[in-house]
């Protein structure tokens, strides 16, 4: 776990903004729930999955209940649509932490941050499309341009079962390490997600899931494709994509960036489920959704030397060197009337105050010595080169002369 410091947090945020905009442009609401839930919420994700069995932040609290920090969302969501039970389609997006017992190295944390989406209620295969479409326009609007969108289909769960004793006789047979055959035992699925060298040769030979998909399940990733094509949104179906949570049936997919180490490349992934809103007590329901992992997000972005960190500079700094109190009432004057500003304190020295105003950034020094103190007065200095000469102004007319100072650095020439 780490902390996220103020040079940082400024890209944060601005990142949660465009994914506001983005899912709020298609009628999303926000939601937030609780970070620590009952365990059993958790357990529904499905108990052949690492996170369930070894990565769960799960602990007795004092009034013995067994709770879970939340390992994701999409779960939780669930939870809260059984409980509430909203008219559907209910369309939500959240961000936040999660937490995983996981081995830390670069974009694999204990604590982490997702952006994400679910719509619970809606079959539609067009539902789909809008969604892939939502974490793709994210994406764009980064700027980040080697994403890569990679697509399957597990078929109904029927079909999805029938795949899955498919592969077990398959892994029988074949060569396999013994890390797999452990992980064959519980979930011949999770084999195809091995990226040991040793299982290479008996992955590549397994079946696919194509070849299973009922019509139903068919026509419904035929028309999810002909709906990414049409918005010309590339893809690569994987017939091996198998994710790592239980729940998913019919379409999944995979956020991809293009410089990520392969085993922490994916951005964000999601896909269609059922079984969770029942599962917690609610009526049968269809459910869809994405979560993107942020610090992978973030990382990748620094990857592309795209959505640079480069916060807004402050408008002023007050320089007071007639004791301080002059700059207590001119930045709450300056403050009040919505530009930023910054200033000294501990009564220092003319010079050591102007390099804590040229070390913050700001355009304009705003300086109030003896003389102006006197005159009611107050100097301006732009603080860039071409930002026009110093200038000693009353007092009454700071806030225009700043107004016009500002307006012109915001204007290029
Ligand atoms: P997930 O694939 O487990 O899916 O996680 C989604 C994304 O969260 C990953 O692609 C990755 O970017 C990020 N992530 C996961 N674990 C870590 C970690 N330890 N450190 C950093 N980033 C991480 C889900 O969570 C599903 N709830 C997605 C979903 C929503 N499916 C349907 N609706």
């Amino acid at each position: 776990m780490r902390d996220i410091l103020p040079s940082d947090t400024a890209r944060w945020r601005r990142l949660n903004g465009v994914f506001a905009d983005v899912v709020g442009s298609a009628g999303y609401g926000q939601i937030i729930t609780p970070l620590l839930e009952d365990l059993g919420v958790f357990s529904r994700i499905g108990d052949a999955t690492d996170v369930v069995t070894k990565e769960m932040y799960d602990f007795h609290d004092k009034g013995d209940r067994h709770v879970s920090l939340r390992p994701e969302m999409t779960a939780s969501v669930c939870r809260s649509f059984a409980q509430h039970r909203p008219v559907v389609p209910w369309k939500v997006w959240y961000t936040g932490s999660n937490f995983r017992y996981e081995k830390p190295q670069r974009g694999r944390f204990r604590q982490f941050d997702q952006v994400g989406v679910e719509v619970l209620g809606v079959d539609d295969a067009h539902l789909d499309v809008e969604v892939i479409a939502l974490a793709w326009e994210f994406y764009s609007r980064l700027g980040l341009t080697q994403v890569k969108l990679i697509l399957n289909s597990l078929g109904e769960p029927e079909d999805r079962a029938a795949y899955v004793e498919a592969l077990r006789s398959h892994f029988e047979a074949a060569e396999l390490s013994e890390q797999s055959r452990a992980t064959l035992a519980r979930n011949p699925l999770r084999v195809l997600d091995s990226k040991r060298e040793h299982d290479a040769a008996a992955i590549a030979a397994a079946p696919g899931i194509a070849d299973f998909h009922s019509p139903d399940a068919a026509a419904h990733f035929a028309t999810v494709q002909a709906g990414l094509r049409r918005l010309e949104i590339p893809f690569v179906v994987e017939p091996k994509l198998v994710r790592g949570l239980d729940y998913y049936r019919r379409t999944i997919f995979e956020f991809q960036g293009g410089t990520l180490d392969s085993a922490q490349n994916a951005l964000g992934g999601g896909g269609r489920y059922d079984g969770l809103v029942e599962a917690l007590g609610g009526p049968p329901t269809s459910g869809i959704g994405f979560a993107l992992g942020v610090d992978r997000t973030l990382l990748a972005c620094d990857d592309e030397g795209v959505f640079g960190s480069d916060a807004a500079p402050l408008d002023t700094f007050v320089v007071d060197v007639v004791g301080g109190a002059e700059a207590v009432a001119i930045t709450s004057e300056l403050r009040s009337v919505g530009l930023t500003c910054d200033r000294g304190y501990d009564g220092r020295s003319m010079k050591a105050q102007m390099k804590l105003a040229n070390r913050s950034g700001a355009l304009i020094a705003v300086i109030v010595g003896d003389d102006e103190l006197t005159d009611a007065t107050v100097t301006i200095r732009p603080m860039s080169r071409d930002g026009g000469d110093q200038r000693t102004v009353p007092r009454t007319e700071l806030i225009t002369t700043l107004r016009q100072l500002l307006d012109n650095e915001a204007t290029p020439t």
